[in-house]
């Protein structure tokens, strides 16, 4: 994939280091590590952010994360649709408008923002940041499982790291309203965890029913073939800002970022799979790499050795995430 910038936005780093200024890094130390045990603990934003202290916490110590993993998900459908120039957007469960503002770093061209959250705290910090990338933005408190009208359809709805706090008899209904307010594509992004790839995979079976294609980032609409404990899920490396790491209280200058994701299409959309992902980090051995693919046909393992360089050169550069092309997927000599 072309290099994408994983790091939020320089304007809304600015906008954060002003309110910075007025606040005690210690005590922010303090609600990121609170803020923290709650979304460890299983809890939900409505536990943890209570404030928009709480929210300026979040928006320096997980925001990156999310805003990593999301705009590597977004490219990852520009990749796969260069085509694809959604002018309206839907972000369920904005938080802080992060996937709105990945999503206008992908598509500068986007006409219409519309935001829908239901945490008072994150959207008044939402509007207090919302710059130039927000400005026009549509604000709306609400309740992804049964939103009020938006003004859909959308050409794109996108939803970070929020499903996963939907309560399990609540998924269908708030799969479905995503669904109905998408004219195009709907990309929902959430940990890389067993449990949130499984949910997911139901939210995937739903959306099939309803007539949805999956485009990325599995290669077919067929049922997952994975079984547990494998589980489908992807990475991404954020660098970590010194404010980053003292809230975090942590020393390293990045972190791995682990989440999952899917696009479902129109067909309108015209986007369609790639035939072949790479599902893991492929594996170096001595005489060529073990690649661990996603295909058309199932989970496949390939092994290309060093000496079939005319495959060998075009795949060593791919990594965990990429599309292989049908002629790649062969096995090496
Ligand atoms: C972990 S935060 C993620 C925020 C943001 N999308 C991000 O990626 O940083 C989860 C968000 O989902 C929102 N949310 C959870 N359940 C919701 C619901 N039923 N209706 C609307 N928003 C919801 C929370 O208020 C919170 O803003």
């Amino acid at each position: 994939m072309t290099r994408i910038s994983t790091a939020p936005p320089q304007e809304l780093t600015a906008a954060l280091e002003l309110l910075l200024d007025e606040r005690s890094r210690k005590s922010l130390a303090e609600r990121a590590a609170r803020i923290s045990a709650v979304y460890r603990g299983g809890g939900a934003t409505a536990q943890a952010i209570l404030d928009e202290d709480d929210a300026l916490a979040y928006a320096l110590y997980r925001l990156p994360a999310t805003y990593a993993a999301t705009i590597h998900a977004l490219g990852r459908l520009r990749e796969r649709a260069p085509h694809f120039a959604p002018r309206r957007v839907l972000d369920l469960g904005a938080g802080l408008g992060t996937a709105s503002r990945a999503a206008r770093e992908i598509w500068p061209r986007i006409e219409k923002l519309s935001l829908l959250d239901r945490s008072a705290p994150f959207l008044a910090l939402a509007r207090r940041l919302a710059g130039e990338a927000l400005s026009a933005a549509e604000i709306v408190v609400g309740d992804l499982s049964a939103p009020p009208d938006l003004g859909g359809p959308f050409d794109l709805v996108v939803a970070s790291y929020a499903f996963t706090e939907i309560a399990e008899d609540s998924l269908a209904t708030a799969v479905d309203a995503a669904w109905a307010n998408c004219g195009g594509a709907l990309a929902l992004v959430e940990p890389g965890t067993p449990r949130d790839h499984a949910r997911l995979m139901r939210m995937r079976a739903r959306l099939v029913a309803a007539g949805a294609r999956v485009s990325l980032p599995c290669p077919h609409s067929a049922p997952c073939p994975l079984a547990p404990p494998d589980w489908c899920h992807f990475s991404v490396r954020l660098a970590r800002s010194r404010d980053h790491k003292l809230l975090k209280g942590a020393d390293a200058p990045f972190e791995d970022e682990k989440f999952a994701y899917l696009v479902a299409t129109r067909a309108e959309a015209e986007i369609a799979p790639a035939p072949a992902r790479m599902s893991a980090r492929p594996e170096v051995l001595k005489h060529g790499l073990r690649i661990k693919l996603c295909t058309e046909a199932g989970i496949a393992e390939v092994m290309v050795a060093k000496r079939d360089k005319r495959k060998f050169a075009p795949i060593k550069k791919k990594d965990w995430g990429d599309e292989v092309a049908a002629e790649e997927i062969s096995a090496g000599e």
